[in-house]
């Protein structure tokens, strides 16, 4: 079986169930990954759609033009039907979009045309007056508008909804995903309340959009409007594709909890995915935790793969300068002390102990490394494979004592050293670490007791 062109392989992405983020939340948590398209993300379904519409009432004809002002995943949906069907592209695109954006649309076949952002969008040299500008000048050219344009909505009436309903077995209750033009959570929902009214489906939003208050209240707000980072959700505009009746309720999500989320799908779930898909994901359990039953199932949907975020929070440089990156809690030394199994009791050999007896009592004692001390005071350490290195080089000294061969003593650390710092004390010369307890007890810390630390 082949298929005849990139296109027809759009669609039809899996749905993969939550097995460790879904912790503590009843019910059943699946993933629709739409970075299974062939452009990587759920935009490829709009494009076809928005394209093959235009075919149909001639607003594109044979050898046209697509004209789209966008920065990536619409662009990169359009660039491919564009391939499979024979038209050319021209997207503009501001200028502090990454080089990769453009790199890819130019990659894909595109005419990539950068504009200045700091201008206002009715300004002649904007990326949206420059697209209008090629639009009115270039014969058969076709401006699709993601935004307002129906057809957007409709693809995921016709492929995406079913697909979630047939996939769950009509077992589905809720659906959540985010929303920037409003195209997929109004197909979708659309699609699966005429199944059954009663799935509840969530829309997710940004900090700095209008989405939610304008659903709760019906008032466009302009003072909920700010800059924000997330790219592809919420908007200081009302698309037509944004069904408000089909959303039962909308969430908000910062751009921080939204990268943060986005990493651990990728690191605990194997989903390498956008930032998008963590304010998705970070909205939907946050209502599943106090709304989801045990017989509920919810679908997230995911629009976009990782690759496209490699620079933002997939690198983390960029997340320590936004004050994103999560904070690692590391066991202490104190903790690795109330964690150890057995006794706590310090083992010390006496600096005089010929290093025949010394032998005897690691062997005994089954530890490889101890303190010296002389007059209750560490002057040294003695570790058996040292031990024996020195005596198959010199057989006589079994009878000195330890003193003539020790090593300088372990060193102190403070109890509230954290593991990386103890780890990164101990090597080959510096076998172990001693620490003081609140009573003024001293304790050994060696390799192994790192080792089950970190794994613990
Ligand atoms: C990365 C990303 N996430 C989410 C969305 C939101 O989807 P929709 O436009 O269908 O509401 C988009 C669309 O712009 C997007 O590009």
């Amino acid at each position: 079986m082949y298929y005849n062109s990139i296109i027809e392989t759009i669609g039809n992405t899996p749905l993969i169930k939550l097995n460790t983020l879904n912790e503590g939340i009843e019910g059943t948590i699946l993933a629709k990954v739409e970075y299974f398209n062939p452009g990587n993300s759920v935009k490829d379904r709009i494009a076809i759609k928005m394209v093959e519409d235009a075919e149909k009432d001639g607003r594109l004809r044979p050898g046209g033009t697509i004209i789209e002002g966008t920065s990536g995943n619409t662009g990169m949906g359009l660039a491919l039907a564009a391939i499979a069907k024979g038209y050319k592209c021209i997207f503009t695109l501001a200028d502090k979009q990454s080089q990769e954006k453009i790199d890819i649309l130019r990659a894909v076949g595109a005419e990539v045309v950068v504009c200045p952002t700091n201008v206002s969008p009715e300004d002649p040299r904007s990326y949206y007056s420059v697209a209008k500008k090629y639009n009115e000048s270039i014969p058969n050219s076709f401006y699709p508008n993601q935004y307002d344009n129906l057809s957007n909505q409709a693809a995921h009436y016709e492929t995406t909804g079913p697909e979630v309903w047939e996939q769950t077995e009509g077992k589905i209750t809720h659906f959540a995903a985010g929303v920037g033009t409003g195209g997929t959570i109004s197909g979708v929902s659309k699609y699966l309340k005429e199944q059954n009214a009663e799935v509840f489906t969530l829309g997710i939003d940004t900090y700095g959009s209008v989405f939610k208050k304008y659903k709760e209240t019906g008032e466009f707000d302009e003072k909920e409007v700010f800059p924000y980072l997330t790219e592809g959700i919420g908007e200081d505009i009302l698309p037509e594709n944004v069904a408000f009746d089909m959303i039962d309720e909308f969430i908000k999500v910062t751009d921080k909890d939204a990268a943060i989320m986005a990493r651990r799908l990728s690191r605990e779930e194997g989903m390498f995915v956008g930032w998008s898909c963590g304010s998705a994901m970070h909205g939907a359990l946050r209502w599943a935790r106090k709304n989801l039953k045990k017989d509920d199932m919810m679908v997230v949907l995911l629009p976009d793969h990782g690759t496209r975020y490699l620079g933002k929070i997939y690198n983390d440089s960029w997340m320590k300068d936004h004050g994103y990156l999560e904070k690692r809690e590391f066991a202490t030394a104190q903790d690795i002390l109330l964690n150890r199994n057995g006794s706590n009791e310090l083992v010390t050999i006496p600096a005089s102990t010929p290093v025949g007896d010394a032998i005897k009592i690691l062997s005994e004692r089954g530890i490889s490394q101890i303190p010296v001390t002389e007059n209750e005071e560490f002057v040294g350490s003695l570790t058996d494979s040292k031990l024996l290195h020195k005596l198959i080089e010199e057989p006589e000294l079994r009878g000195e004592p330890v003193s003539k061969l020790m090593d300088k003593p372990f060193q102190f650390v403070s109890s509230r050293d954290t593991l990386d710092v103890l780890s990164s004390l101990i090597d080959k010369e510096n076998k172990a670490l001693m620490v003081r307890d609140q009573l003024n007890q001293v304790h050994i810390i060696t390799q192994s007791d790192l080792l089950m630390a970190m794994s613990s």
